[in-house]
């Protein structure tokens, strides 16, 4: 251990020979990567590698996920680190071309590691700061709409006034969760469940999609302070028609009643089960979903085509993957 973190493979520091680099002539770009190892993070840290990026993973201390050994399989650089140590962060982040936060949790996480490590990489003089915003378009959304998404909204703040260029990457849902987590598609009752109207628009996105994406954002030094993608933009029949195509049965639609009585929702199954600690308890989803089918943080325009190289999955293509 020195200075409160601990490299746990230095080897791994170094690019693999005859990786794939996108710029042959280019030196490789170091990317920092916190939270790796979490579904998204790790995705990302991946896709980096793919890219040709060394890629190091800041990890907390007695992290012993399998995530790691995959990770250093795949020659990410493993670091651990305090994430309240801002000269640990600092010394983690040197010579990067730019630090992604793939971090999942509250405030504790979002604002307070997020800061630290934002701290850090102004220090260490890191050009580039990809926040883990990865959601709707919270920038149209009103305070107190969605807790988690409040948290997004202050860092953003935060960032903004910091000395270091930000890029959040905004995806709609991930559009995984429509094979189980999000209550929209119902497989066993064959019905897609709604609140308001079923015309209006939806913007969803593959944990993977968003993964590539982020990879191509980190590697590329020109991207705008927001960069908005959707692999697929459905609404509610178009979810329907989605499902019936994917599964070659006939779904229905059901609708569960106005905005208004979703609100209602939330706030008593917020109040019955306040389960302030968790980052996805059910009344936050429901925030979510209430969220989009108000349509309020609906890309306007999409920047999908920024990486050609990216294809995007569809709905019916995740749909019809489902186990
Ligand atoms: N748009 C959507 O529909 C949608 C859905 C889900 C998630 N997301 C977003 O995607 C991003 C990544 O989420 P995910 O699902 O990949 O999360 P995840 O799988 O839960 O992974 C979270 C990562 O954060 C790390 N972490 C958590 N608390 C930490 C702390 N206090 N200090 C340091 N590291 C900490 C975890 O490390 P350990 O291994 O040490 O626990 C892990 O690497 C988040 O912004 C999340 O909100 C978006």
């Amino acid at each position: 251990m020195t200075n409160g973190f601990c490299v746990t493979s230095a080897a791994n520091y170094h690019i693999l020979e005859n990786t794939d680099l996108t710029t042959p002539s280019a030196p490789p770009a170091t990317i920092v990567v916190a939270g790796a190892t979490g579904d998204l993070g790790f995705r990302i840290a991946q896709e980096l590698r793919k890219r040709g990026a060394i890629v190091r993973a800041l990890v907390r201390p007695g992290n012993t996920k399998p995530a790691i050994a995959s990770l250093r399989e795949q020659g990410v650089g493993i670091l651990e680190v305090d994430f309240n140590d801002v000269a640990a962060l600092t010394y983690a982040c040197a010579g990067a071309a730019c630090v992604v936060s793939a971090l999942s949790g509250l405030r504790e996480v979002i604002i307070d590691a997020q800061t630290h490590l934002l701290d850090a990489a102004v220090a260490a003089g890191v050009p580039r700061f990809i926040p883990s915003d990865f959601s709707i378009d919270f920038t149209k959304l009103p305070e107190g709409s969605n807790r988690n998404l409040d948290l997004r909204r202050e860092f953003g703040h935060r960032l903004d006034q910091a000395p270091i260029r930000a890029t959040s990457i905004l995806n709609g849902m991930f559009m995984d969760l429509l094979t189980g987590q999000a209550p929209v598609v119902l497989f066993k009752i064959r019905r897609v469940l709604y609140w308001g109207s079923a015309d209006q628009p939806l913007d969803f996105t593959t944990i993977a999609n968003t993964a590539a994406f982020t990879a191509a954002a980190a590697l590329d030094a020109t991207t705008p302070r927001y960069l908005r993608i959707a692999g697929e933009t459905a609404t509610i029949r178009d979810l329907q028609a989605a499902a019936n195509a994917a599964t070659g049965q006939r779904f229905g639609r059901l609708r569960a009643g106005g905005l208004w009585l979703l609100r209602l929702l939330i706030r008593v199954t917020r109040r019955l089960m306040p389960a302030p600690n968790d980052v996805f308890p059910p009344w936050q989803g429901m925030q979510y979903l209430h969220n989009m089918f108000t349509g309020l943080p609906k890309f306007a325009s999409l920047d999908n085509n920024r990486y050609p190289e990216i294809n995007w999955t569809s709905v019916r293509e995740v749909l019809a993957a489902r186990q």
